[in-house]
């Protein structure tokens, strides 16, 4: 699956101006890791301390040691085949319910004899065969024992059934039920998602995510990923309605059922597969295909998204990128289509059920009208993601949800190749190191991190399980297995890959499994390594955290030590391996590359290759494929600085955004001063690329943020403006006054950097450019001349800039626009004004549903309180109203941690601090509901700010003064 977190992964325009996403960069960086939790699962529990802290979760088992007691299934039973009948009603009932008929039976091999049938069932009423839920047959003519009792253990989520005698080993036996359960909208299971059509009806459709363990939702099944089987899928459904489901339907009838007729489709029998990864869907959905391809392929949504083309981009991609995995698995697709859904109602981003892929509408479907650059991107990844995982998950699967990291790292990994192969002009592969990496190491440097691998008997209950889809599973995982397939090198990588998906097809691995068909292609192949793959990747895999590798080149001595991000805090997790890893290092000298391979395997060691004359300079970690971060002595870093303001193309891109990256957070740390990480923004005047400017300001949005109201900020921006004037000149000569798009993705990314930066520094020509396009559009409404991709920023400046009547005539397109990105950039837009009366009377609007949409009213005040302006007021805004506030939006939403984590980023002097905790004060009676841990976590990050600021205040102010006088 896509995890929800992928959500804000691309690029945050808004965000760089506004300060919504100030995610990476903030000092509390235990921040970072409940905000992903947030956006990423349902329910973030209560502990203060963040960090899954998974062995002590409480899991309310039972303390009855009884089978039916525990949470995994006993192995006395294997299924071996189901057929499932599902009927789905599409409109309410008497009690205004929607619910769902059905009928399955299971046809189950008998292991060890055993007088107990345990097959999970959650949320299901049965139908009573006599007193019994269920009957049992034995297959083949014999008889089987009789029921002796049944019941649902509701707890641990079965459906128990007793024998008089027990099941023959080696025998089969067909249990049937029949039970109805809800079609809840409840986004799992078998579930119903709703939109409104073209003519303002409301439409109905059932569908599914059956991850990680809600198949025992829609029937009763052995819902565990080892517990593979055929399964023969039949839907009852209205004849207006389309059926759809992993295999092709084999035939559709016409049956009589309770005097009204319904189609009855029944699905060919799918290979053996686990039950998370089956799906079925009702609807009156059409579809785009491609026929020219061997694979049948099938891009499906609402009726007017499909006829309006919407599915377009999706059907182009899917082939190409199909191929791709084929050739890159040796694996011809497993099954004889692919099904792409965009779902009007979906939890994750997307989800891999084989041959039948769901996503967000916003994953899929791309409307080149309103789009930017970055909504494309993310239909294109999301959809390699899924389809990465049709092989690697869904043909091979691994046995338990502890070894997730190694499915979900795999396909964040490779999405990235799919990716590349449908754009091969993107340099995609690139953006790995700011998505997943960077990205992820804010929260792998805190002492609260675990590690990517899990015991099996740690993960149990469905909440531990959930809790396991989190950003070090899938960014970490990714990064480590980057690196992996980059010292192996690519090729010796996918031999190993190829024989393990061709030795377990159709069946279930642990992660170790991969390490041995790796190996074996290592010995193959000779490959040179300092110890074998297991050896090295448990160093990744097993204990938390990364290193950070010193090198002295006035010595050639190397060292590393594990990298926590705030000095002060203390470890408590062991590790067997004391916090050392078995490092790959890759480097640079001069203007040639280190050509032997060098692995730091002990905490210190010398290179006489490392020790350098003092015009010489040394580069660690070429085009940061491993993970780690680098520290230099200073006389190094001097020359590197000097290497990127003399000749910064001598460095690859890769390596130019590393280098701000790792001094900054090096800063941060204390292992370097705060100006040696700003001097690396100094080259930034003569930079074009998109991922050293992405690195920059992401670092320095936490400059602003602290800043932005102190003499700082006006050196600060004198500084920006200048380093992005020649950017901004670039894009205009290149665009030929930004009439053109420019080709290639991190071009147009930077474009938008130059734009956003260059409007909210105030470079005149900026400002002018908006409002050009402002008076443009006035002159005609129904006519947007503003570029898709330029939206975001181009309106905040128009809104920053224009006053009252400026903010009107965006608040009417805002009212007017029916295509929710184009609404949500407006939305956005409109708390960019510097006016504190236009502000106040935006914060009031968010109390009124008729203006801003219930579901929109805590971003809209984000928004608002990321602008320096409407920070204090929305402070103000939600202290007054408090009581309020809480009691609309309820005790249970996510928003409410994100409210307060946003309007109090700023928060940096004792004044503010002392306000924090007088709010904690007054509202203890009514609470904070899911703020709680925010409110704790705001408290904290306000303090570790008022450290930072008084540390660093004087010397980044002579700093900026410097650099500008
Ligand atoms: C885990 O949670 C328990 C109970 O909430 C708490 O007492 C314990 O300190 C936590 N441990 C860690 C390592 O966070
Ligand atoms: C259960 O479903 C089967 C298959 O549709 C049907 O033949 C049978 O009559 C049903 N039994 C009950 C008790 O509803
Ligand atoms: C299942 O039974 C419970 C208890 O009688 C009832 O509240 C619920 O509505 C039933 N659900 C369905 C889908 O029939
Ligand atoms: C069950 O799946 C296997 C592949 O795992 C396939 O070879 C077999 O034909 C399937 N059985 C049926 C009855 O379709
Ligand atoms: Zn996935």
């Amino acid at each position: 699956m896509a995890a929800g977190f992928f959500i804000s992964k691309t690029v945050g325009i808004v965000a760089i101006v506004l300060g919504l996403g100030a995610v990476a960069t903030i000092i509390a960086l235990s921040v970072v890791y409940a905000q992903e939790k947030n956006k990423g699962t349902s329910d973030v529990g209560t502990s203060s301390t963040p960090g899954p802290n998974i062995t002590t979760t409480p899991t309310s088992t039972p303390t009855p040691n009884n089978p039916w007691n525990r949470w995994r299934l006993p192995t006395t039973l294997k299924p071996d085949s189901y057929e499932v009948s599902l009927q789905p009603f599409l409109k309410a009932d008497a009690n205004n319910m929607y619910i769902f008929k059905g009928n399955s039976s299971v046809v189950f091999i008998c292991m060890e004899a055993t007088n107990l049938i345990l097959i999970h069932s959650n949320k299901l009423n049965y139908t009573m065969h006599g007193s019994f839920h269920a009957t049992l047959q034995a297959e083949g003519g014999g008889s089987a024992p009789a029921i002796s009792r049944t019941w649902l253990e509701t707890p641990t989520q079965y459906l128990v059934v007793q024998l008089e005698t027990p099941l023959q080993q080696g025998q089969r036996y067909r249990l049937s039920c029949n039970f109805t359960g809800e079609l809840a909208d409840d986004l799992a299971g078998f579930y119903r998602s709703e939109y409104t059509d073209k003519s303002g009806n409301k439409q109905v459709v059932a569908t599914t995510q059956m991850q990680a363990a809600d198949a025992r939702k829609a029937f009763p099944c052995f819902d565990e990923p080892a517990m593979k089987a055929n399964f023969t899928v039949t839907l009852v459904h209205p004849s207006n309605y389309v059926a759809i489901s992993n295999m092709p339907a084999k035939n559709t009838m016409q049956q009589m059922i309770d005097g009204e007729a319904w189609n009855v489709t029944e699905f060919e029998t799918t290979p053996r597969m686990s039950t998370y990864l089956l799906a079925f869907i009702v609807s009156q959905f059409t579809y785009v295909q491609n026929d020219s391809e061997s694979t049948l392929i099938r891009i499906w949504g609402r009726p007017e998204a499909i006829s309006e083309g919407q599915g377009n981009y999706a059907l182009n991609v899917t082939g190409p990128i199909l191929s791709f995995f084929e050739g890159h698995y040796n694996t011809a697709y497993p099954l004889p289509k692919s099904d792409q859904v965009g779902l009007p109602d979906f939890n994750a981003g997307a989800m891999e059920n084989w041959g039948l892929v769901t996503y967000r509408e916003n994953s899929l479907l791309f409307d080149a009208a309103y789009s930017s650059i970055g909504n494309k991107e993310r239909v294109v990844t999301v959809i390699a993601h899924e389809l990465a995982h049709q092989w690697f998950g869904n043909l091979v699967t691994l046995r338990w949800w502890n070894d997730l990291w190694l499915n979900e790292g795999f396909a964040s990994y490779v999405e990235y190749l799919g990716a590349d192969s449908a754009e091969p002009s993107w340099n995609i592969k690139d953006l790995m190191v700011l998505n997943e990496m960077h990205a992820v190491m804010a929260t792998d440097a805190l002492a609260s991190s675990h590690p990517l691998s899990f015991h099996e008997e740690e993960i149990n209950t469905p909440a531990q399980i959930s809790e396991v889809f989190d950003s070090i599973a899938y960014s970490k995982g990714a990064s480590v297995l980057r690196m992996l397939s980059d010292f192996l090198s690519e090729d010796i990588f996918k031999q190993g890959l190829q024989s393990y998906l061709h030795t377990f097809a159709y069946n279930n691995t642990v992660y170790t499994d991969l390490w041995v068909h790796l190996q074996e292609a290592v010995n193959k192949n000779n490959v040179p390594l300092p110890n074998n793959i297991s050896d090295i990747m448990d160093r990744w895999t097993l204990q938390m955290g990364f290193p950070v590798v010193t090198v002295d080149t006035r010595t050639g001595t190397i060292n590393q030590t594990h990298f926590l991000l705030d000095p002060a805090s203390s470890v408590d997790r062991p590790s067997a391996f004391n916090y050392t890893w078995i490092i790959p290092i890759t480097w640079m000298i001069d203007k040639s590359h280190g050509n032997s391979s060098y692995w730091l395997t002990d905490v210190t060691a010398t290179n006489n290759q490392f020790k350098l004359n003092s015009s010489s300079w040394l580069l660690l970690n070429l085009n940061v494929t491993g993970y780690f971060r680098v520290n230099y002595n200073q006389e190094n870093w001097d020359q590197l600085l000097n290497q990127l303001v003399a000749d910064h193309q001598v460095f690859p891109v890769i390596n130019r955004a590393q280098i701000i990256d790792d001094a900054f957070n090096l800063a941060r740390a204390k292992y370097v001063n705060v100006t040696l990480a700003l001097n690396t923004t100094r080259f930034l005047s003569q930079e074009t690329e998109y991922m050293p400017w992405q690195a920059a300001l992401s670092n320095l949005q936490y400059f602003q943020l602290m800043f932005d109201r102190s003499e700082v900020f006006g050196a600060m921006s004198s500084y920006m403006k200048k380093q992005v004037t020649p950017l901004f000149a670039y894009y205009k000569n290149i665009t030929n006054d930004w009439k053109d798009i420019p080709s290639g993705l991190m071009v147009q990314y930077n474009e938008i950097n130059a734009i956003s930066t260059a409007c909210s520094y105030g470079i005149t020509e900026c400002q002018d450019l908006a409002t050009n396009y402002l008076l443009q559009w006035q002159q005609n409404a129904s006519n947007n001349p503003v570029p898709p991709n330029l939206r975001s920023a181009i309106y905040c400046s128009m809104v920053a800039t224009g006053g009252e009547e400026a903010w009107n005539f965006l608040w009417d397109r805002f009212r007017e626009a029916s295509v929710v990105s184009e609404a949500d950039k407006l939305r956005t837009a409109l708390s960019c004004s510097p006016h504190p009366w236009i502000l106040s009377r935006y914060l009031e609007y968010t109390l009124d549903p008729t203006k801003i949409r219930k579901q929109d009213a805590t971003s809209t005040i984000n928004s608002i309180a990321s602008n320096v302006v409407g920070q204090p007021l929305a402070w103000d805004f939600i202290r007054g109203n408090w009581r309020m506030l809480f009691s609309q939006y309820g005790g249970g939403s996510f928003s409410f941690s994100r409210l307060i984590l946003s309007v109090t980023q700023r928060f940096s002097s004792e004044f503010e601090l002392q306000q924090l905790e007088q709010f904690k004060k007054d509202n203890q009676d009514i609470g904070f509901g899911s703020g709680t841990r925010a409110l704790e976590q705001a408290l904290e990050r306000t303090r570790a700010n008022i450290n930072w600021v008084k540390e660093n205040q004087a010397t980044v102010l002579a700093w900026f003064r410097g650099e500008t006088s």
